[in-house]
């Protein structure tokens, strides 16, 4: 898989926290120190160290973090699984979205999470390591994550859909789960976790079993960013706090854009969670 971009620039996470916490720019540039000039040129784009750090400690994001990722001066370690996990990623007008595939080595059950733009690699997939299709789970509803979920659910018509009961869903025969619901393809345990915000009934699903503990977050977190939402940035914050930092730390995510990273090096990269 060629190498995916880091989601968010280091602008586009000052620009979704000042807009999640409701801070004005005059209110900002005054809290921070530094002109309004400076900070309209750090929100264009523009990498000037010492504004980019001000900033950063009055949105609460991680200075060193927020300066490392305006140099471009990271990219997270992919982690590798070496059976029963793969991941897609496809274009969607500007942008692409990454969706999952996983399954149990030995019955070949297997589960996919989201279709992204388009599900045919997926479905390549099923067929070439011949498994046995359960489940269709879904992070949350917006299009970029179920475009093709009619085809899928056409190709698989035995596998159950199923998304967060908070989750507006529009799809014949769709289920619902909440908090802490468990499924299981044999030797894999899966676990919804509610981390809501960027969207009512966005979920990570945890699933152990596979070579790493594996969080298939949705948009909750990107790898250097998180999902925003101009309503509930707080909501989506905490969750992720709650929720996903107290996962073991080799826990990989799997995002819903961007590439693939794991808790221990979000910790220490991600600006909304490094000291
Ligand atoms: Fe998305």
């Amino acid at each position: 898989m060629p190498r995916i971009p880091i989601e968010d620039n280091f602008n586009d996470v000052i620009n979704k926290t000042q807009r999640g916490l409701k801070i004005s720019d005059e209110d900002l540039a005054g809290r921070a120190e530094v002109s309004a000039a400076d900070l309209a040129a750090v929100k264009g784009g523009e990498v000037i160290p010492a504004v980019i750090r001000r900033v950063a400690r009055h949105l609460r994001l991680s200075p060193n973090a927020l300066e490392a990722l305006a140099h471009k001066a990271w990219y997270p370690e992919q982690p590798v699984f070496p059976r029963g996990f793969a991941m897609f990623n496809t274009p969607f007008e500007d942008m692409t979205v990454n969706s999952y595939l996983i399954w149990d080595v030995r019955s070949r059950q297997a589960a996919v999470f989201d279709t992204g733009a388009d599900c045919q690699a997926m479905l390549d997939t099923i067929h070439a390591e011949g498994l046995d299709l359960r489940y269709i789970f879904i992070t949350h509803t917006h299009d970029d994550h179920i475009a093709d979920l009619a085809k899928l659910a056409a190709a698989h018509p035995k596998a159950e859909i199923w998304a967060s009961e908070r989750e507006p869903v529009d799809f014949a025969g769709a289920k619902t789960f909440k908090e802490n619901a468990h499924f299981h393809l044999d030797g894999l345990a899966i676990k919804t976790l509610y981390t809501w915000g960027h969207s009512p009934g966005q979920t990570t699903f945890f699933v152990t079993g596979l070579s790493w503990p594996l969080a298939i977050v949705g948009d909750s977190v990107f790898s250097c960013s998180m999902g925003g939402s101009p309503t509930n940035f707080e909501d989506q914050y905490r969750n992720n706090k709650e929720k996903l930092l107290p996962l073991p730390n080799d826990t990989v995510f799997a995002c819903g854009h961007g590439p693939l990273s794991t808790l221990a090096q979000e910790k220490e990269h991600n600006p909304f969670f490094a000291r």
